[in-house]
């Protein structure tokens, strides 16, 4: 089992970000979008990211080069019928996730790895749009993804070992560290994040400390890169909001239960750093102010 050549389906930030670092590990890699100018908008996006690697030194500009020139973009998921392997990073909705898989596997050789970047959703319910259940498993990185060492590896029952073996490779070669879980909603790391971050709302609720004072205690107090409120406008209040609804359904306890502060806040567009307002406003952001949530 060897992967030389894989194919990203969807350039957003997750997507941009997946399909950078394969290139940057050495892989032939196709990106696909829908329009082109989404396919735009995400390879800028590698451009940005991997200047900015440049600028703190962490990628030579010779590397940048041949990440780049190892990257291509594209509109049709047809050019990925030589991919050895394939990655999903499309939104979170199950039922385009599946239908992108059922395409893919009339496109894909017939011993390419399925890959799905999904948070939340359950994989062995993608896998059933396919017929390569043994060859299927979750690849879930970490926003921002040039950054963040962590990919959490998901097998299913049905997963072979051998392509568990190969993922856990491959991971390793784009310089990232894996750990192999099972498919169980919100894995490892959104199990134990997202309770922390909806108690981070509930607190904020009691007015036990401001936006900025929670922050603060986190930042300073357990020395985490981000408090609670940074870290939600930053990963997206809605995708936050959307996982939690997730994971509440499925494991039916009250920590996982979305506060009504944050659905406010979702409800009313405030989805965090991508929309300029969330816990904090972005107008300068540089210098995020903290929102007023509170109308009484
Ligand atoms: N490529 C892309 N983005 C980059 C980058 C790169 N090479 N280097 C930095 N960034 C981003 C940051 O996210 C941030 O965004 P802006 O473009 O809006 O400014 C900015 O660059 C800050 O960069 P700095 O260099 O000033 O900051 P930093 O290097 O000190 O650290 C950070 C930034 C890596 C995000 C750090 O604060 C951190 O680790 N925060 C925690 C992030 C975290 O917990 N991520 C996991 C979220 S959970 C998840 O993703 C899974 C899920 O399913 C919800």
């Amino acid at each position: 089992m060897k992967i030389q050549k894989v194919g990203v389906v969807g350039c957003g930030q997750m997507g941009s970000g997946i399909a950078q670092v394969c290139a940057v590990g050495g892989f032939s890699t196709l990106s696909q979008e829908i329009s082109q100018k989404e396919l735009e908008k995400g390879l800028a996006r590698v451009e940005n990211s991997l200047s900015r690697l440049v600028k703190k030194r962490l990628v030579t500009p010779e590397k940048k080069e041949r990440a780049q020139s190892r990257l291509r973009g594209t509109l049709k998921l047809e050019e990925f019928s030589d991919c050895d392997l394939i990655i999903e990073a499309i939104t979170e909705n199950l039922d385009e996730k599946k239908k992108i898989f059922q395409k893919l596997e009339s496109i894909a050789k017939t011993d390419a790895i399925f890959v799905s970047n999904t948070s939340s959703l359950c994989i062995t319910e993608m896998i059933s749009a396919t017929k390569r259940g043994p060859r299927f498993l979750g690849m879930h990185f970490f926003n921002p993804v040039p950054v963040i060492p962590l990919v959490e590896v998901v097998k299913t029952r049905i997963t072979e070992t051998a392509v568990v073996e190969c993922i856990v490779d491959f991971v390793t070669k784009i310089g990232k560290t894996p750990i192999v879980t099972f498919d169980r909603p919100g894995f490892i790391v959104n199990r134990l994040l997202i309770p922390y971050l909806m108690d981070a709302v509930r607190v904020l609720e009691e007015r036990l400390g401001s936006t900025k004072e929670l922050d603060t205690a986190m930042r300073l107090g357990c020395s985490h890169p981000m408090g609670p409120f940074t870290l939600m406008d930053y990963i997206g209040n809605d995708t936050c909001f959307y996982i939690a609804n997730i994971l509440y359904d499925k494991y039916q306890e009250e920590r996982f239960a979305p506060p009504p502060l944050l659905k406010r806040i979702v409800m009313a567009g405030m989805y965090g750093r991508k929309s300029g307002k969330g816990f904090y406003d972005y107008s300068d952001p540089a210098s995020p102010e903290p929102m007023e949530l509170f109308d009484e």
